[in-house]
């Protein structure tokens, strides 16, 4: 992660649509009229919408136009506070905002198929990535499950890709099939996101053969803990011992203790806690790193993730 990605800027609505029931499209250019960061398809930005108020939303605009980044935001049905500022925000409003950054990095195929599948608000970040997978020649379709068609954001765009897009209306009987839809993608990647149980459904599909990239919107129901009694984390810096009871997470006894962390979703779905550890056994609780990442990379997600040891040390 880059430090600049961490570094709040204000932006101004520049334009604000109701592209949907319930969806309004804000695009967001920066206030002092400079240039806004690159961004590659699958980034989300943070938007820092009131005190201890942050939601992350998909960049759904060109990466090419540095000028404004587009993010849609669907009104919460319990009308939690993150999108119902959102909403409220009008053409020349000025907001903070951190990223952009990515935790579902799209890579077009330089030949064969790529398979996107969305549900509802979960079309956002794959719009930039099919704008890739359209511009490199890639052989892809989208298939789009929304719940009625007053509910289908980007009518106009997704149209312009004709019979590429297929669309899943549930109240026309239209139910997108995950098994059947896992099954044709072969050996073609698939790139999802959507509500846990689409993914879910998606993911019980799968087999040992299926490429299958997906981006929750929601956190997971977590399972126990695998170490249910209280660990210690030991800060690298200063060799500081730090307890975590049960019933707090690393973040919280971080930042209790002063260490500072940066955070945003705090139920690991964003990334932005990530943080080094250099030795320790960790019970990985996030839906950010993949299980080969797991494996692989020596980090957590301090927000959620757990240790399966006695004690982690940290690299703060
Ligand atoms: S703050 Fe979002 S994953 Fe931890």
């Amino acid at each position: 992660m880059s430090f600049f990605n961490d570094v709040e800027r204000e932006l101004i609505v520049t334009r604000r649509t109701e592209v949907a029931e319930d969806i309004v499209a804000l695009e967001l250019a920066a206030s002092n009229g400079r240039p806004l960061p690159a961004w590659t398809p699958g980034s989300h930005i943070d938007l820092i919408l009131g005190d201890s108020v942050e939601r992350q939303y998909s960049l759904c605009s060109d990466p090419s136009d540095r000028d404004a980044w587009r993010v849609a935001v669907l009104r919460e049905p319990a009308g939690r506070g993150g999108s119902v500022a959102a909403h409220a925000l009008r053409e020349g409003d000025l907001v903070r905002a951190r990223g952009p950054r990515s935790n579902f990095a799209f890579d077009s195929p330089a030949a064969g198929g790529v398979r996107f599948v969305a549900g509802g608000i979960g079309i956002t970040p794959l719009l930039s990535m099919i704008r890739a997978a359209e511009a490199s020649g890639a052989d892809w379709t989208l298939d789009y499950a929304v719940r009625s068609r007053a509910r289908l954001p980007f009518v106009d765009e997704l149209a312009a890709y004709g019979d590429r897009v297929r669309l899943h209306v549930s109240d026309e009987a239209g139910r997108l099939d995950a098994s059947a839809l896992v099954a044709s993608a072969g050996g073609d990647p698939i790139w999802a996101c959507g509500p846990a149980r689409l993914l879910d459904a998606l993911g019980a599909a799968a087999t040992a053969q299926t490429r299958l990239h997906i981006e929750p919107f929601t956190a997971a129901v977590l399972p126990d803990p695998v170490r249910a009694e209280p660990f210690e984390v030991e800060l690298m810096s200063t060799g500081e011992v730090l307890e975590v009871p049960a019933d707090r997470s690393v973040l919280e006894v971080l930042e209790s203790h002063g260490v500072f962390a940066v955070s945003s979703c705090r139920e690991g779905t964003c990334g932005t806690c990530e943080t080094v550890v250099v030795e320790g056994e960790v019970d990985h609780r996030d839906r950010v790193l993949s299980p080969a990442e797991r494996q692989t990379s020596p980090v957590m997600m301090v927000c959620v993730s757990r240790a399966a040891c006695p004690r982690l040390v940290l690299d703060l």
